[in-house]
């Protein structure tokens, strides 16, 4: 049987510090009704001193890789999907791999913004099915706050900080049903200035903030969202029906129930963390993933559809069994 990537170690870090809406408020025209009724969010965890991309990252990781009862000798390789790195190189993933001690591994960062955390999930897999590597921690680590313009009420309230991981292992065991069944990754660079920031280092005219047209990214949201799911189950020979639990990129409550109401998915089947997490971009899949594994509702056997979009425009889905 061809190798699959099986989903055998979950683990999360989320800055100690939480902001709740009542706070922004102090500073910002803005309320708790309003945020909550439009998105869902009732608070985000903020970085303080000494948590960074990094750091949180390699948190992540030492507890996926505890709960997978793997040692960090077994690593071939990390990937970090991020858009908020401490460096712009090293690569996250290398201080990463440095952080867990692996002397024999390679890693790398993956930009695409909120799709991030798929674009590595399917690019670990294919590292694993080409036999290239046996077993990959798959991070999302986002420091928003650090590209967020403070005084900018339409984003600001919109964002958090936190990190997320997922082990990946190689498994050719033909009766194991387990692991990654298919991803299905899309960018468009046209809508580029939809959702962006605005600059990069060695540009001091630009503020190197997030810029977002709000109402159009979440009429792109619904549609594309729901379409790159319907090729997961298309292609698998899967319905709605036989998924167990959805797993959303957690931007907006009002994306995530339009899209489970397109497909008719009830939202008991799906995993929400917007409300405590805000958009943590990259990481708030496997931070949601993590919970809802911990927590008991995700049990082995489960189906999970993924899905995000983010700025590019980017999206994808992923499908799996656990
Ligand atoms: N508090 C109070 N009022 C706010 C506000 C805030 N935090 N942010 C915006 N407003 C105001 C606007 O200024 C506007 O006021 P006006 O009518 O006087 O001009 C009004 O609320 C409506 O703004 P609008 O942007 O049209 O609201 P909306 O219903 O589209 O909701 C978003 C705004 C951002 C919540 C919504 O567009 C959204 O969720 N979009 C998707 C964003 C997203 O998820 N991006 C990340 C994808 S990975």
């Amino acid at each position: 049987m061809a190798t699959r990537s099986v989903l055998a170690g979950f683990g999360s870090y989320l800055p100690r510090r939480v902001v709740s809406n009542d706070e922004l408020a102090q500073k910002l025209d803005t309320s708790d009704q309003w945020i909550r009724e439009r998105t869902g969010i009732g608070q985000r965890h903020i970085v303080s001193e000494g948590e960074t991309a990094v750091s949180m990252a390699a948190e992540a990781a030492r507890a996926a890789l505890k709960f997978a009862k793997i040692p960090a000798e077994d690593v071939d390789a990390v990937l970090v999907a991020t858009s908020t790195p401490d460096q712009i190189f090293p690569a996250t993933a290398v201080r990463v791999l440095n952080e867990l001690n692996v002397k024999n591994g390679f890693g790398f960062d993956i930009a695409a913004a909120c799709s991030g955390f798929i674009y590595a999930l399917s690019t670990a897999d294919a590292f694993i099915r080409a036999g290239q590597a046996k077993c990959i921690i798959v991070i999302g680590s986002e420091v928003y706050s650090r590209i967020l313009d403070w005084s900018d009420r339409g984003t600001a309230v919109l964002f958090g900080d936190g990190a997320g991981a997922v082990v990946l292992k190689a498994c050719d065991d033909s009766n194991d049903q387990r692991g990654l069944i298919a991803t299905h990754l899309h960018a468009d660079g046209a809508t580029g200035d939809l959702l962006y920031v605005d600059g990069a280092l060695g540009q001091p005219e630009h503020s190197g903030f997030l810029k977002m047209s709000g109402r159009d990214v979440f009429r792109h949201a619904v549609s594309k969202l729901s379409s790159s799911m319907d090729e997961a189950l298309e292609d698998s020979g899967l319905t709605y029906a036989d998924v167990t639990w959805l797993v959303p990129h957690q931007a907006n409550i009002r994306i995530i129930e339009g899209v489970a109401r397109k497909l008719a998915l009830p939202m008991e089947r799906v995993v929400v963390t917007v409300d405590r997490h805000a958009n943590t971009s990259a990481a708030s899949i496997p931070l949601a993933l993590d919970e809802a594994v911990r927590d008991g509702r995700i049990k082995s056997g489960d189906l999970i559809l993924m899905e995000a979009l983010g700025g590019g425009l980017t999206w994808g889905s992923a499908l799996a069994r656990l």
